[in-house]
């Protein structure tokens, strides 16, 4: 259907504060929610403490470090068959009673692994679970540095739909400490989480139900696209601001799209200020800020400077992500929202100071002299018609023998060698992590052969590698817990064993199930671009 845009309000999101020693009850429940003024409501599965207050996105959970939070994550979802095709072919939780099972990861949290929501410690509303499931009760300790989380579910096979139908909200870690007055707060902070969807006329998902690679995959498709952005569950919202500064907290919790954001207007610009795992160390100021599917971006707009105008948040991505090809990019995906800027009123509050060049303390620095080195190669593979079957992390599936078993306080270094045509944004579960450079390489010649193959020795004569590497890019930098490896590229990190649980781990690191990594492209890591981790503690 052909939707107006900026016609419904962008919906400030409900907030339960999490760390009050009480254990909070959130279950996943079938609801229908309007996506928009025009549209009749859609039927969604979505997040909430009872049947009449789920909503998509679900609640904000608020929590303060140091503290606890005490969520029991329940199913209430009766539904025989699922809203959206299931791919038998690709492997998925499969319950025998049929259901939708459903499992919720807090991304980003560094949490024990009995508490992070591991894909096959899915349960059904009627009491089926996977061979990984211990308990519905989770503790998150809230020790790492305040950053804003999201939840999401995480079932094994089907995240993709899980998440698509609505299994998605926001978890926010507050400093103990009160807030520097730089930084804009209370009704000037807003969340705002990005999805994309196909919609019917009458609503409803549209999801595609025929594959691409029909005798290996007859219903999953290698991404999925929608051309309706939908912003804290409306499509193309507006927000009233006032001629001042605020705080953005953005996520991109989309099945694969990438977005660029950048401002319909030159006069007032983003200044980005924390990524995935907290604050940078020092602001940037930016015209463009990349966002891949599960990266969060921490960011501030001085609305001072386009008083009384209306300003659009603009989607301009189109290289360099391959998956930025035109078709999947239509006119209506290359708006988000509007702001409309109050004028100047006598009675406003002052705007916020302005803001320092150094926003917290330097990060120690790493040695990385005994660090373990890990090279991955990702992968696409074909049919003989040439049509995507999936993509592979060095050529392993899920279930596979672990390969990544690192020691607790450890350091090691990850290389991921991407020689497919697309950008996979790689997340690693427990840990934040940092980039350490770039190393581009000639893909053309690895294809046809000219070179050695990585897999067997990438570096040194004949190889397919340019001499020395590259800076990481602007949406490389800062503490990350997905970060997007572009292909052509060797993408490098230093990854730190060393979760922050305030210097104590009251948890065994040994204990099934242990964590896991994969591509955040939700279709992709349904279709094995995942992998297990096991974190050992050293005897
Ligand atoms: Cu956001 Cu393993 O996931
Ligand atoms: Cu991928």
């Amino acid at each position: 259907p052909k939707l107006e845009m900026f016609v419904d309000k962008l919906p400030r999101l409900k907030k339960i504060q999490v760390s009050d020693g009480k254990q909070l009850t959130l279950g996943a429940y079938k609801i229908k929610q309007k996506l928009h003024r025009d549209l009749p409501p859609t039927t969604l599965y979505a997040y909430g403490a009872t049947a009449q207050t789920a909503s998509y996105p679900g609640p904000t959970l608020e929590a303060i470090k140091d503290r606890p939070a005490h969520v029991r994550w329940e199913n209430h979802i009766h539904d025989k068959d699922h809203m959206f095709k299931v791919d038998p072919t690709v492997m998925w939780a499969n319950p025998k009673q049929k259901g939708v099972p459903t499992v919720t990861h807090l991304h980003g949290a560094e949490v024990a692994s009995v508490y992070d929501g591991y894909p096959d410690a899915w349960f059904t509303a009627s009491g089926e679970h996977g061979r990984a499931y211990t308990t519905q009760n989770y503790t998150y300790p809230n020790s790492q540095q305040p950053t804003m989380l999201w939840y999401h579910d995480h079932t094994f096979g089907i995240t993709r739909l899980n998440i698509l139908s609505g299994l998605t909200g926001l978890y926010i870690i507050r400093p103990k400490t009160k807030l520097p007055s730089w930084m804009p707060h209370k009704n000037y902070e807003v969340t705002l989480l990005l999805q994309d969807k196909a919609l019917y006329a009458n609503g409803s998902i549209n999801f595609p139900t025929v594959g691409l690679s029909l005798d290996n995959h007859p219903h999953w498709c290698p991404e999925y696209f929608g051309d309706t952005i939908l912003v804290n569950g409306k499509a193309w919202p507006f927000l009233v601001v006032k001629p001042r500064k605020y705080r953005f907290r953005l996520v991109n919790a989309g099945n694969a799209r990438v977005y660029e954001l950048s401002l319909s207007t030159p006069k007032t610009s983003f200044v980005q200020i924390g990524t995935d795992g907290g604050l940078l160390e020092h602001p940037m100021t930016l015209e463009m800020i990349t966002v891949a599917p599960a990266e969060r971006v921490d960011f501030i707009i001085d609305f001072s400077l386009v008083a009384g105008e209306d300003v659009i948040l603009h989607n301009s991505a189109l290289v360099p992500y391959p998956d930025g090809d035109p078709i999947f990019t239509p006119p209506s995906t290359r708006s988000l929202m509007m702001f409309k800027v109050k004028k100047f009123d006598a009675d406003d509050s002052p705007n916020s100071p302005a803001i320092p060049q150094t926003l917290r303390e330097a990060d120690p620095v790493v040695s990385t002299e005994h660090a373990l080195l890990r090279t991955h190669t990702m992968i696409e593979m074909a049919d003989k018609d040439d049509f995507p079957t999936g993509s592979l992390l060095s050529n392993l599936t899920w279930m596979d023998p672990v390969t990544e078993t690192p020691y607790l306080g450890s350091t090691e270094i990850w290389e991921f060698i991407n020689l497919t045509p697309d950008a996979h944004p790689m997340h690693i579960h427990l840990i934040k992590f940092k980039v350490l450079n770039l190393q581009p390489f000639n893909l053309t010649l690895y294809e046809e052969g000219g070179c050695h193959r990585f897999e067997e020795h990438y570096r040194g004569p004949g190889s397919c590698i340019s001499e020395g590497s590259i800076a990481p890019m602007v949406n490389h930098l800062g503490w990350k817990d997905t970060v997007v490896a572009l292909p052509g590229h060797v993408t490098r990190l230093v990854l730190r064993w060393t979760p922050e649980y305030g210097g104590e781990f009251p948890f065994d690191a040994t204990a099934k199930p242990g964590y896991l990594w994969h591509c955040h492209i939700l279709d992709h890591e349904d279709n094995d671009m995942m992998r297990p981790i096991q974190v050992l503690r050293r005897l």
